[in-house]
């Protein structure tokens, strides 16, 4: 391998060109990389300029993160950007693929930047907790309007090249080699005689409208990002910019900066980062099992879910074959999607042409011959094990040998599906979750015989339809919804005990979930986990509390969103409190005998996560998730666990697991109830004084 860093002479510009694959992210080689190159082309009495670009297929497109947990090595970022901004000559930046964060900041460090018409510049770090820390906060604002600059780092999105010429942030846009483009400028620049342009020497671009821009992305930052610090340091950083000279803005930066990366907010969204590149390790798996090739998909069902599949499909450019039993089935699933797509034209995410080519992807048919050249093959029918068995039986006679014949299937025992064909190991789980062209969650559940190129390759699905893929055990409901079923079963309880399903759901958002499970079990169908669990034969039967207000509002009609009522009622299209369900579901507590006594909202909020954390313990040790960190992601990508909070397990690890124990075996006590028994994983990491990210470590050792 050559130099991370290199200098070459284009007649009297020098260009210093990084080249660290895969995507030159900027650690401790490229820093001292630099600071080698930019003193020694400063010194150079040949050179007039100097060009900053990289090799490959990007410009810095980031720091290199594992340099939180170890420190920053010498030399740090202010003195290598210090240098840079010094030199006595321009320094141009030449920016292809993507500048992200510590790139985009480096190229601000430079006084004038050439940027390839493809190129885009982003400051995304709030989304790991972060701020821009190497002087982002503090420059940015002095190359374009601070309002612009405010909304980059806060939405975390990359700019295009074209936008950003237009506020200032580039100078030029060039076609072709972006190093020749920014050469080329170099030379015009000296020709006229322009000197260096620090950035830092700049004056703030509408200062006048700080107080304002402050007041409003504030109240913007309560709203979308509630319970986080990050975006409110962010905005007292970018304050210290308007309202000081740079240098204490500076140091304003790197005090908010160190205070963020310790917090545990940054921890959390670290330890996301890692985890969602964890899931693709599978133990026991031999790094040379290679995936089968997907070119065809077939569905069979064309309702909300297989439609939403095919769409995902087709949004990746991969041609559907979608059955289903009748033809009015059928309409209806092509209307839906076409709706669906529509939505997006108008709102302006979609062109017209791209509609009508995803469109030309998806085929509807009703005889299975239709998919019996797929390489892939989802069954989305209605969630009956007679009914998916029956279809597993003909597409067994039907799918082309070596095709994946997959199920989609919430709750049902995938072994037992598997077990109707005559090959059994090209059977897997994919479980999508609604609107499957939207959520980022597949749950990959492996069978006892599944085979090993069977899961690379839905691992390699989930990366093509950019998802994120967790590889679960067959049991009852998995990973997600088998965890889900304590946590839901406490919140009913809650509302028996006097609760008002508001109660209930502003307890779970307070905590940070997108939405209380109520109002996702009325937005999703109240009938249908009640159906599930009829199917199951209740597994509590000898409990008539257990999930009693789901059955009422079932036996009533009360479906939720679909009937207008359920846990609230909705008009026109806004859910408001309904008393009478209320009532109801109260004298049915009454009823049955349940002690009324109102749950505080921190009750509420233990009684619905203890149980899930606890019940993740057990999916934990039985082995049907490999790690904790997996559960994280199943429960961040695909139930609307906060982020900030690092999923159930990580989050079961800030609290402490003995203070959780200790609550589960007193609710145990209080609540005369056959819930509350500590997992024994739970209950020996407790006694222990470990942690579920302790025991993964110990685990992956092994
Ligand atoms: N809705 C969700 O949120 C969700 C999420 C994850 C998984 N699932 C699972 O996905 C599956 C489908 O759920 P859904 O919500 O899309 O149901 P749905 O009722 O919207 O659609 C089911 C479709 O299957 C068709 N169908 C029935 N019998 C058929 C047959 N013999 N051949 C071909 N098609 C047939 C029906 O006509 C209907 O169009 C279920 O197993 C469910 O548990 C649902």
């Amino acid at each position: 391998m050559g130099e991370v860093v290199s200098t070459y002479l284009s007649d009297d510009i020098a260009v210093v060109r990084v080249d660290k694959p895969p995507v030159n992210a900027m650690d401790q080689s490229v820093r001292a990389g630099l600071w080698q190159a930019f003193s020694e082309a400063r010194t150079n009495p040949a050179v007039k300029a100097i060009v900053l670009a990289c090799a490959g297929r990007t410009f810095i497109a980031g720091a290199d993160i594992k340099e939180f947990d170890t420190g920053i090595g010498e030399p740090g970022y202010h003195e290598v950007f210090r240098l840079i901004e010094d030199s006595p000559m321009p320094v141009i930046a030449a920016i292809h693929g993507t500048a992200l964060g510590a790139g985009t900041e480096v190229a601000l460090a430079c006084h004038y930047r050439v940027a390839d018409e493809k190129a885009s510049l982003g400051l995304p770090e709030l989304s790991l907790g972060i701020i821009p820390g190497a002087g982002g906060t503090q420059r940015m604002p002095r190359v374009i309007p601070f309002e612009a600059a405010a909304e980059m780092m806060l939405s975390g999105r990359p700019m295009n090249a074209a936008q950003a010429k237009e506020l200032g942030l580039v100078d030029r846009v060039v076609k072709g080699d972006v190093a020749e483009g920014a050469i080329a400028y170099a030379k015009e620049l000296v020709a006229a005689g322009a000197g260096p342009r620090k950035t830092r020497e700049r004056p703030v671009i509408g200062a006048e409208k700080v107080a304002e821009t402050l007041k409003a992305k504030r109240a913007q930052a309560a709203k979308t990002m509630r319970n986080r610090m990050s975006p409110i340091k962010l905005l007292e950083a970018l304050q210290a910019a308007a309202e000081k000279p740079f240098d204490e803005g500076l140091e304003v930066e790197t005090a908010v900066s160190i205070s963020l990366q310790q917090a545990t907010e940054s921890r959390a969204l670290r330890h996301l980062f890692f985890a969602e590149r964890e899931v693709r390790r599978i133990p026991g798996l031999s790094s040379s099992v290679t995936p089968r090739p997907i070119g065809r998909i077939g569905i069979i069902g064309a309702g909300t879910m297989g439609g939403g599949i095919a769409m995902a499909f087709a949004n990746a450019g991969l041609p559907v074959t979608i059955i289903d039993a009748n033809q009015e089935a059928l309409d209806r699933g092509r209307a839906t999607i076409r709706k669906n797509y529509e939505r997006s034209v108008s709102r302006g995410s979609l062109t017209a042409e791209k509609m009508d080519a995803r469109m030309n992807l998806i085929t509807l048919a009703l005889d299975y011959d239709a998919v019996s050249t797929a390489d892939l093959i989802i069954e989305a029918v209605f969630e009956n094990m007679d009914l998916k068995k029956k279809i597993f039986a003909k597409l067994d006679q039907i799918a082309k040998p070596g095709a994946i014949l997959s199920t989609n299937t919430s709750t049902l025992d995938i072994d037992a599906i598997a077990a109707v064909t005559k090959r059994p190991q090209d059977v897997v789980g994919l479980h999508f979750f609604s609107p499957a062209n939207v959520m980022r969650l597949l749950e990959i559940v492996q069978t006892k015989k599944t085979a090993d190129d069977v899961l690379v390759t839905a691992l390699e699905i989930a990366k093509k339809l950019r998802k994120v893929g967790v590889v679960a055990q067959v049991c009852y409901g998995f990973i997600g919804n088998r965890m889900m079923d304590p946590y839901a079963r406490e919140a009913e309880h809650c509302v028996l005990e006097g609760a008002t399903p508001q109660d209930v759901d502003s307890a779970l958002e307070d905590f940070g979930m997108a939405m209380g499970i109520l109002a996702v079990f009325d937005m999703a169908g109240i009938d249908v986990g009640h159906l599930t669990r009829v199917a199951r034969g209740n597994a509590f039967h000898n409990d008539p509390t257990f999930y009693r207000p789901s059955a009422m509002l079932t036996e009533r009609g009360w479906l939720g969103q679909k009937t207008g009522r359920g846990y609230y009622r909705y008009e026109n299209g806004k859910r408001v409190v309904d008393q009478e369900v209320i009532a109801l579901l109260h004298a049915e507590g009454v009823r049955l005998g349940v002690p009324q006594r109102k749950p505080s909202a921190e009750e509420i909020r233990e009684r619905c996560l203890y149980a899930l954390i606890n019940e993740g313990a057990r999916v934990l040790e039985e082995g049907v998730a490999f790690r904790a960190s997996d559960i994280d992601v199943v429960y961040t990508a695909g139930y609307g666990f906060p982020r900030y909070l690092g999923g159930p397990m990580f989050y079961a690890d800030t609290v402490g697991l003995k203070q959780i124990y200790d609550r589960i075996v007193e609710f145990g006590r209080s609540l005369d109830s056959q819930y509350w028994q500590p997992a024994p994983l739970l209950e020996k990491l407790a006694k222990a004084g470990s942690t579920f990210g302790q025991w993964q470590a110990e685990q992956s050792a092994d």
